[in-house]
């Protein structure tokens, strides 16, 4: 399936979907959001998908944020649907998925643009890459999931920085933070997001998606993750993958996970 913002590949079960808006920093309109959305449906029912990267077009950007020119006359019914809609259809989706989305940021990750990083299982920045959310700059505020993404991963004091001054911080700042996992030179960046798909890819499928509903449990309202992470645990005995993890490291050769 082709799209009009998105270029896609899939490297040996590795899909690499790239933001492709590049004259606008890819920010993120309607169709994009779309697009990516239906983008990620596909890859989690896809067989031969096992992991994604998620990243942005050209050497400047992941993506920008939210396209402005989108809401700017919006009115607060309108602005409330864009936030909800947001959510239910590409932040939650991503941090929901059942197979590892790694986003690969390249560039200025800004706004939505930070967003959708944060709603990724793993963060992978280059070092010239910003990232920040100015939304308080068009006084409005974080509306993807920011206030709430952005303060599980630095804690409140830096979240509260970040949204309060709308600075953007660097790749240095942002790993020594714990927003990124590692910084590399932009050149390195898709190798080194490709060689921890990789390894990924070595391991159980459907443990890991029970590692995803597990982990996610933590941050979500009303769950306890604990219970969750027991009955993740208990179904894992029921998977073959479970059986032929088990059997390989007792007969001593690596495991083959369908
Ligand atoms: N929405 C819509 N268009 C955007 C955009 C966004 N979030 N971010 C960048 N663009 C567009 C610009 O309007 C410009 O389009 P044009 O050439 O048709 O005028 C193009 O992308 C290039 O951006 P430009 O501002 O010229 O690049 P720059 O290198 O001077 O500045 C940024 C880069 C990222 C600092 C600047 O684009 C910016 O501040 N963007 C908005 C960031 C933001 O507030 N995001 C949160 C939105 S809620």
């Amino acid at each position: 399936m082709s799209y009009n913002n998105l270029l896609t590949e899939n490297k040996n079960g590795t899909l690499i979907i790239t933001i492709n808006r590049p004259d606008k920093l890819n920010a993120l309109n309607k169709e994009t959001i779309a697009e990516i959305s239906t983008a990620l449906k596909r890859a989690e029912s896809d067989k031969s998908v096992k992991v994604i990267i998620l990243t942005g077009s050209g050497q400047k950007a992941f993506v920008a944020g939210a396209d402005i020119s989108e809401f700017a006359n919006f009115s607060v019914e309108q602005g409330k649907e864009l936030s909800a809609n947001g959510h239910k259809i590409l932040f939650d989706l991503t941090e929901q998925l059942s197979k590892p989305v790694i986003a690969a940021v390249n560039g200025f990750a800004l706004g939505g643009g930070l967003e959708l990083a944060m709603s990724c299982h793993i963060r992978v920045a280059s070092d010239n890459a910003k990232m920040g959310l100015p939304e308080v700059s068009l006084g409005v505020i974080p509306g993807y999931g920011g206030t709430q993404r952005l303060s599980n991963l630095v804690g409140k004091g830096k979240a509260f920085e970040m949204i309060m001054t709308a600075d953007m911080i660097t790749a240095a700042d942002a790993l020594q933070w714990g927003l990124v996992n590692y910084v590399t030179s932009q050149d390195a960046l898709m190798a080194k997001c490709e060689e921890i798909a990789d390894k990924i890819k070595l391991r159980s499928s459907s443990a890991i998606a029970s590692a995803i509903r597990s982990v996610n449990a933590s941050t979500t309202d009303g769950v306890n993750g604990y219970q969750v992470e027991i009955e993740e645990f208990g179904k894992c005995f029921g998977t073959p993958d479970f059986k032929e993890g088990t059997s390989a490291f007792l007969e001593k050769r690596k495991p083959n996970f369908q």
